[in-house]
């Protein structure tokens, strides 16, 4: 059988149909924000095939992917401003397309020669621009050391951390019964504990409650520190927490501070989390997977003061820094650290070997390291830096629209890419956002945001900018194609929604 995966790289036709596809991605006008589509119609689409087996390539793109396609959100659009995957530079749909025909496998080097290195290569760059130590050449690619740990995601990333911390605490020299051998409760009992516990605080990523349970803590070993009006944990709450798991004889795996927490974007306080874990000898995990890309900005890289003294840092690429989907990292402060987590098989991923594998929650992998890379190689910094300023600028200049208009009210106030704020009925403009009407406001929010078609938003539910809960608008900007014209837009269409509302209320 003349196989065509035989055919020298790279496949020619494979690039081109994903050169035809990217092109539609590229256009930021090919498609609409939203479509109104309904999922019934998707669903029709999916069982109008003949069933498998019955297309042939070109009728599978004509008929089946383009019209998907067409039904996704266009998260390149500089209308998109609701989360924070997205908008990308318009060369990575190519990069993207060498990736899939080369179809690297970075579990090992017998399967992704070159981009194993790369990985490496990357790893000790993060970690030189977060712990501001350069790395020499012959230690970047030694299989001995670890400077960052690629992942799929953020939650990964985190989940490699904790299952980092967890070791170094519980396969230490204090006891002959190891954690990564015996399991969790065998290596607590054998160091005098009576359970283990994470520390992070309300505004903690969901991806911690994932963990708490894969690791077998439970989520109600996942210890969530209240935060102030300005979303940061609360220091005297972590230190009571602390206080609480010693008096109760639980292990502190580690203390996971935000750096850009998922729903306001607020920064925990990381010099005096870090020093307070220093003290207690606490694994200190910084998750700055969308606020790490602050490291590059000149005028704000600041905001991320003491993230030197993590343990380890998780960053996604594929957020404030723009690459595509499917690429985080942990970044290891100690490249030794991470043999606590090392294993090894008999095929591959062999002890001693440089296959990053070895090292890794994740098995088989894609070359995503790439996408890094480019944004490195290409943009570099400085570039990726100013883009960061014009976010945050952006979002600044959005908070004083939004106080200027009566139409709306700011809940907090932005340190970064990400801002909240409420619409206000007529009638509660004169009071602004109280316990009594904070269930209306929720709901014109809900109704609001649901509605909004040319641009999107979206909307998350605070409970500590006051003693109440309230569901606000959540604004992230990344896009450098978003301008004051496009926001100026957004927030009139909601006024218009609004009024519509209020309308159809009085009416019924
Ligand atoms: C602070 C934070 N941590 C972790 C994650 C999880 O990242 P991912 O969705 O890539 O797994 C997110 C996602 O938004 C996040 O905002």
């Amino acid at each position: 059988m003349k196989s065509e995966s035989l055919a020298p790289f790279p496949a020619t036709h494979l690039g081109n149909e994903l050169r035809a596809l990217s092109a539609a991605i590229e256009s930021p006008h090919a498609r609409p924000v939203r479509t109104a589509s309904t999922a019934h119609e998707i669903e029709d689409l999916l069982e109008a095939s003949n069933g498998p087996g019955t297309m042939d390539f070109e009728s599978y793109m004509e008929r089946r992917l383009l019209p998907l396609t067409n039904f996704e959100f266009n998260l390149n659009d500089a209308r998109y401003i609701g989360h924070m995957t997205g908008p990308m530079p318009h060369y990575m749909p190519s990069i993207a397309a060498n990736n899939i025909a080369v179809n690297a496998n970075v579990v090992k080097v017998e399967t992704s020669n070159s981009f194993t290195r790369l990985e490496r290569h990357v790893a000790a760059q993060l970690h030189s621009y977060f712990f501001q130590a350069p790395i020499p050449k012959q230690a970047v690619y030694d299989p001995s050391k670890t400077y960052g740990i690629f992942t799929v995601g953020g939650t990964a990333a985190n989940e490699t951390a904790i299952w980092l911390a967890k070791n170094t605490l519980l396969d230490d020299a204090r006891s002959d019964v190891k954690c990564s051998l015996d399991g969790l409760s065998a290596a607590l009992q054998s160091r005098g504990y009576k359970g283990a516990r994470i520390i992070t605080s309300s505004l903690g990523h969901y991806s911690m409650s994932k963990i708490a349970d894969i690791i077998g803590i439970g989520e109600r070993g996942l210890i969530q520190v209240s935060v102030d009006a300005s979303g940061q944990m609360s220091l005297p709450g972590l230190e009571a927490a602390i206080s609480e798991c010693r008096r109760q004889q639980h292990a502190v795996l580690a203390v996971v501070a935000l750096a850009g927490a998922t729903e306001t974007g607020s920064i925990d306080d990381l010099k005096s989390i870090g020093t307070l874990c220093a003290r207690e000898g606490i694994h200190f995990h910084v998750d700055a997977a969308f606020g790490g890309a602050l490291r590059f900005s000149a005028n704000h890289g600041q905001l991320l003061d003491g993230i030197e003294n993590a343990a380890t840092i998780t960053l996604c690429a594929h957020k404030a820094l723009r690459c595509p989907l499917g690429l985080s990292a942990v970044i290891i402060r100690d490249p030794a650290q991470a043999a606590t987590i090392e294993k090894s098989s008999r095929y591959i991923i062999r002890s001693g070997s440089a296959d990053l594998g070895r090292r890794s929650a994740e098995g088989s992998r894609p070359a995503n390291v790439v996408y890094l890379d480019a944004r490195l190689q290409i943009d570099g910094p400085k570039k990726i830096g100013e883009e960061i300023d014009y976010s945050i600028a952006l979002t600044k200049n959005l908070a004083q629209t939004i106080v200027t208009r009566p139409e709306f009210q700011l809940i907090g106030t932005p340190t970064m890419q990400v801002l909240n704020y409420v619409y206000l009925p007529s009638h509660c403009r004169h009071t602004g956002l109280t316990s009594e009407n904070s269930a209306e406001i929720s709901a014109f929010t809900r109704k609001i945001q649901e509605s909004l078609m040319r641009s999107f938003v979206s909307r998350t539910t605070l409970s500590h900018v006051a003693d109440f809960s309230v569901d606000v608008f959540r604004v992230v900007l990344l896009n450098p194609e978003t301008g004051p014209a496009a926001l100026d837009e957004m927030l009139d269409d909601q006024v218009n929604l609004g009024a519509i509302l209020e309308a159809s209320n009085h009416a019924n």
